[in-house]
């Protein structure tokens, strides 16, 4: 059964770790994550974007599909499914289709609407039981073609964002979404020490976890990020994998086009990258 992430999350700020929210594009990655999740004893967040909900056919078939998953693989450890970066509209069809945990994003709205619409999906979240991310100062990434460099979060309205009761908090702290250019300044610890302080135990997120250096990682932990964001080096592995096999002609041999062998190297790929990750985390052993 899916679960919240509040109490996962809770338990990573309390022994030092993370958990990784990996998002899913398709069958077979929501599949190798569930499955190195439950080989690591590790709890997991599956995450979904509103363009990831779109191309798999709508929230509701992500919730049949992991729901089927969980019980047909004897999924047992905590897994949660999370809507990544929702507009306000997207929250409510993610609540309503059986998401777990959901992510808003009002951080292009003024500081005063993102407080008004996360203080009401605070209520709504809630009373279902289901956790909520929100989200101050914008995370920088690729937009046509343009790297835009990330912001960093004021930490007084990171304070009035946590102060509503949210369960979880993404804030700018110098991080991108995408690969990070040769230029980067790294991620901003003065910022992340600085929102620490204003908002005590809460659980804060880390977005743009591809590329982020293992011991940029650890600190930000040792700061109080609970959850660290996985996409793109989840794609990257999939796609140099995919390409060895084409490359290497063997869709040509035998029955090598049959997309059980096709995808599996891809698949075997994000199985290796999720575990590398949850190592890094330190959150392997503690479902
Ligand atoms: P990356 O694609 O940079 O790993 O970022 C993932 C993310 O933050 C999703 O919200």
């Amino acid at each position: 059964m899916l679960v919240s992430a509040k109490e996962m999350l809770q338990k990573a700020v309390a022994g030092h770790y993370a958990v990784g929210q990996f998002n899913i594009n398709n069958l077979e990655w929501t599949k190798a994550i569930l499955l190195t999740a439950q080989e690591c004893n590790s709890p997991v967040i599956l995450g979904v974007s509103e363009g990831a909900g779109k191309y798999m056919a709508g929230y509701k078939t992500i919730v049949g599909m992991v729901n089927g998953m969980l019980e047909e693989l004897n999924i047992t450890v905590p897994v949660a499914l999370h809507l990544d970066h929702g507009s306000y509209d997207a929250c409510y069809k993610c609540i309503e289709a059986g998401f777990s945990s959901i992510m808003f994003d009002g951080s292009h709205y003024a500081i005063e609407e993102n407080v008004a619409k996360t203080k009401e999906l605070v209520k709504v979240c809630a009373e279902k039981g289901i956790s909520l991310e929100a989200e101050v100062g914008s995370i920088g990434g690729e937009e046509d073609g343009v790297i835009g460099m990330g912001e960093c979060a004021d930490p007084n309205e990171c304070k009035m964002i946590a102060d509503l009761g949210i369960d979880f908090l993404a804030a700018g702290i110098g991080n991108i979404h995408g690969k990070y250019p040769a230029n980067w300044a790294g991620l901003s610890f003065e910022t992340l020490a600085a929102i620490q302080e204003k908002t005590g135990d809460l659980p804060l997120v880390l977005h743009g976890g591809t590329g982020i250096p293992d011991d940029m990682i650890k600190k930000a932990i040792d700061l109080g990020v609970a959850k660290i964001n996985v996409n793109t080096e989840c794609q990257l592995v999939f796609a140099e994998a995919t390409r060895q096999y084409i490359e290497a002609g063997k869709d040509q041999q035998g029955k090598g086009f049959d997309p059980r062998k096709l995808l599996a190297p891809g698949t075997e790929a994000i199985k290796a990258k999720v575990k590398e990750k949850m190592e890094i985390f330190g959150s392997i052993g503690r479902a």
